[in-house]
């Protein structure tokens, strides 16, 4: 099978490896001979070191080679049947590269985007057939991240939708069906993890050491909110929220934290400028945690009940099916366990008297609890049995 990814970036070079890996024939494309040149060298070292691994032979490294072909225009791109941009996101430039790629490819040709916060709708407008365009959400990095969120825009048709499910099965990887709605599944669903950590660090209740502790020993979260945030940058993670907030109306339980702008105005950044909610300089003292299982157990279940209640009101909402929702968090952000699970381990009474009790405290309507649990409560339902 040929493929084009356009766009030889941190996400298009992963996609291209990706395919290749799965025996298709790649054009990795990039209008920046620059960026092919990077992307290049990064594939060769990664597949060097797979080598010096033993995860793969020395012929299975030249199959992959042979796979990529590197160029900065679109020459042989009429011989794809799968064409996927991972340029800037920026909907105009998206929408005049998906008119451009029209133009070029054959007919029958599926034309996906690797969007993160993007309208498949919109995207999908700007073709003269609507019909063949799709959301192809890989995770970061691509190669390693085994969800793939697919977003069939309300113009997709049904056979672009079943052929692109079996083309990203057969790359090995997971997939989910998602509506196209602001941060699809998983940057919907996440929000709280983020949300709920700064609104308990901002009333004082405790400090970033000892709410990732509690998210990472009693939640068992690879990394705490705060050492996340971190790691993925202040200033993008706020950019996302701020886009999602204005994209879901200013819906109050997406509003962003002041002290993440803050930080993210200030130049700290995280991990990527050495100084962000942690220190990152080589002589700075990592800060501890208190310890007050009481404490720790308090701070867990605020976070985890919010991100329950975002789960459980997307499944209410139809963004994706409860099984699609608890992958995607398992798969795409490595989540312990998937959130449905985990609210009818918890008790979906309990769930609801918590956000209620939230809300009586507050009363803002981020604490509103999702009209499903408030149902399931009632009929004494759980999701899975
Ligand atoms: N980085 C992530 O974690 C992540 C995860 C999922 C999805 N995404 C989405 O993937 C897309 C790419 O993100 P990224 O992080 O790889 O960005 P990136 O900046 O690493 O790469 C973008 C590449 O696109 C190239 N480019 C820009 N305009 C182009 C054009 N008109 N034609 C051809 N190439 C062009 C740039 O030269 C660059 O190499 C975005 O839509 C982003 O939202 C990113």
């Amino acid at each position: 099978m040929n493929i084009s990814v356009i766009g030889a970036g941190s996400m298009g070079s992963g996609i291209a490896q990706v395919a290749a890996q799965s025996g298709a024939k790649v054009l990795l494309i990039d209008k920046f001979p620059n960026a092919i040149d990077k992307a290049k060298q990064k594939h060769q070292k990664i597949f060097n070191r797979l080598v010096e691994k033993g995860k793969w032979s020395v012929a299975e490294r030249q199959k992959v080679v042979d796979n990529i072909h590197y160029q900065t225009d679109f020459s042989n791109i009429e011989n794809c049947s799968f064409v996927i941009e991972a340029i800037i996101e920026n909907v105009e430039i998206k929408k005049s590269l998906f008119q451009e790629l029209e133009a070029l490819v054959s007919e029958d040709c599926i034309i996906a985007s690797n969007t993160s916060s993007l309208s498949m709708a919109s995207l999908a407008a700007s073709l003269k057939n609507p019909a063949r365009c799709i959301g192809v959400h890989f995770f970061n990095p691509a190669p390693l991240m085994k969800l793939v969120e697919i977003i069939p825009a309300i113009q997709t048709s049904e056979a672009i939708k079943n052929q692109t499910l079996e083309l990203i099965k057969s790359w090995g990887k997971i997939t989910v069906l998602a509506k196209d709605t602001p941060g699809f599944i998983v940057n919907r669903v996440a929000r709280p993890f983020y949300g709920e950590a700064l609104r308990i660090y901002e009333e004082g209740f405790a400090d970033v050491a000892t709410i990732d502790f509690a998210m990472t020993e009693i939640g068992g979260f690879r990394m705490g909110p705060f050492t996340l945030m971190d790691y993925i940058g202040n200033d993008i993670n706020y950019t996302v929220t701020e886009t999602v907030f204005k994209a879901f109306y200013y819906d109050e339980r997406y509003k962003p934290a002041f002290t993440q702008k803050r930080l993210s105005e200030a130049g700290f950044l995280g991990r990527k400028t050495g100084k962000g909610y942690y220190d990152y300089n080589e002589s700075a003292i990592k800060p501890d945690s208190k310890k007050d299982p009481e404490l720790l157990e308090h701070i867990f279940w605020r976070i985890l009940v919010m991100l329950i209640n975002e789960a459980a009101d997307a499944l209410y909402l139809n963004i994706a099916s409860k099984e699609d929702i608890d992958l995607a968090m398992t798969k795409g952000v490595n989540y312990p366990k998937g959130l449905l699970q985990w609210a009818d381990e918890k008790g979906i009474a309990h769930c609801v008297e918590t956000l209620d009790r939230l809300f009586d405290e507050y009363h803002e309507t981020r604490y509103r609890c999702s009209p499903l649990l408030r149902k399931m409560k009632r009929d004494g339902t759980t999701f899975y049995n």
